[in-house]
């Protein structure tokens, strides 16, 4: 009988449950003794039915003891599972086995916490994403990558994080938008767009420094359209290149591959980009303004070394087409003839530290003289240094009076240390040397200095750089 009064009243409410254990534990046996103190026959009825009244009275406490405890023992199993919960044990469910408001507080948690729970994923899954993106791209910013490779790979990555189908980076040119790079399928590009163009969207978060993520579901009633570019896409989200204060360009995003918009997060990672990609554009042109400047010096400096010794004047020229002409005889790459070009102008240029009286002395030199006139390549070579883009120049000059058979110096290198671009300098320099006047020397015939080579070919000289240096003259 009982069991069959609790299950019922585990139908039932909280409230409705507490009301029915007060009742059973206290009011009911108290209503029962006053009514029993109250009657007539009360002495003899209590006398003769006390230990009914106990037992009844008993029961009831009993049931409304389990009645209370079951309620309790609900409320605490909650209260402990909600404490597993915000312990971070998102993946419990909270189970009851009542139908009561503690059941129901039991599933509003439960819906709460699945609600959470995937947004706890879905912010891992954001997280995960930047993550990936900011480490590609800072890692691409610090190595020795040129800018240009440093925009393809951030426009790449950018465009596999939103699952993007195309996108650009512009940078501004002459009132222009000029497209620096470009990913995915951009059908008929043209290129630039002008700042005159009402309808772009990419010009106007140029103008407005501002985000824009516009799409179709906007209630755009066209799709969007750069008219100068003949871009055409449903919905497309662009950043503007910030940096302090000034815009340098827009990157932007178009369509992405499942239809849908471009979402908050999408903004928040395109525009932390923008502002990373502004630095770098920035630090760059600040490079190139720096090693431009450097360059103009140096070649200054290098006219400067002729003017000090005439006798040397228009060698690094006479040189520099020598090399050019045997750079297309061993069919170089254009990255390796512009190096061997800047390099054979630039050789000497250390004698700008080589003293007056030895570098212009009639006579031969002692051997401390020699010493000091033979420290130009390292002087070169420490002038050239500081600036990356002219180390692998720095090389050639530093060893341009080396030996294939290791007598040359600074270095006594042999011939398996010395590229090829070495050897064409190598000897080029050499052939100049012997057909000019020196202070301390008439110059050689074409004929003397040909002989001069083919003596000192696989010595002084690499055998195949000579034969096909002859051969070319
Ligand atoms: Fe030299
Ligand atoms: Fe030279």
């Amino acid at each position: 009988m009982t069991r069959i009064a609790i299950k019922s009243l585990s139908q039932r409410g909280i409230l409705q449950k507490l009301i029915v254990s007060i009742l059973l534990m206290a009011i009911i046996p108290l209503v029962l003794i006053i009514y029993l103190l109250h009657t007539e026959a009360s002495e003899v009825l209590l006398k003769n039915n006390v230990k009914a009244t106990m037992i009844f009275m008993i029961c009831s406490i009993c049931i409304g003891y389990i009645l209370s405890r079951k309620i309790i023992i609900s409320v605490v199993k909650l209260a402990r599972d909600m404490q597993d919960v915000t312990q971070g044990n998102l993946s419990k469910k909270i189970k009851t086995s009542e139908n009561d408001e503690v059941d129901m507080l039991a599933g509003y948690f439960n819906q709460i916490t699945g609600e959470l729970e995937k947004n706890i994923e879905d912010l891992k899954e954001s997280k995960k994403v930047i993550q990936d993106v900011l480490l590609r791209i800072s890692s691409a910013m610090g190595s020795d990558k040129k800018i240009d490779s440093i925009m393809e790979l951030t426009l790449e990555t950018l465009n596999q994080a939103l699952n993007a189908s195309s996108g650009t980076i512009m940078i501004l040119k002459e009132d222009k938008l000029k497209i620096m790079v470009s990913y995915g399928v951009i059908s008929d590009i043209r290129g630039n767009i002008s700042l005159k163009e009402e309808e772009s969207i990419i010009v106007k978060a140029y103008k407005d420094q501002k985000t824009q993520n516009v799409s179709r579901a906007d209630g755009a009633e066209q799709l969007v359209f750069e008219k100068e570019t003949g871009f055409a896409y449903k919905s497309i989200l662009c950043a503007p290149l910030m940096y302090k204060g000034g815009v340098l360009g827009v990157i932007s995003m178009h369509d992405k591959k499942n239809g849908d918009s471009f979402s908050e997060d999408d903004v928040v990672l395109i525009e932390n980009l923008a502002g990373q990609m502004a630095i770098a554009i920035e630090n760059s042109r600040l490079n190139q303004d720096i090693e431009r400047t450097y360059v103009e010096t140096i070649s200054t400096l290098a006219l400067a070394v002729e003017a000090k010794d005439p006798y040397t004047r228009g060698h690094a020229k006479r040189v520099t087409d020598f090399v050019l002409r045997l750079a297309d005889e061993f069919s170089l790459d254009k990255d390796v003839k512009d190096v061997l070009r800047d390099a054979a102008l630039l050789h000497d240029i250390g004698k700008i530290g080589v003293k007056d009286e030895i570098l212009l002395k009639p006579g031969s030199l002692t051997p401390e003289e020699r010493r000091h006139m033979q420290l130009h390549p390292i002087i070169g070579e420490n002038i050239l240094r500081p600036i990356h883009s002219l180390n692998k120049i720095a090389y050639l000059v530093r060893h341009h009076h080396e030996r294939v058979d290791g007598g040359g110096y600074p270095d006594e290198l042999t011939k398996e240390y010395l590229s090829l671009s070495l050897k064409i300098l190598t000897v080029s320099d050499a052939y100049d040397a012997m057909t000019s006047d020196r202070p301390y020397r008439k110059a050689m015939t074409k004929d003397e200095a040909c002989q001069e080579l083919k003596r000192c070919r696989g010595t002084y000289f690499d055998s195949k750089v000579v034969d096909v240096f002859l051969k070319m003259l």
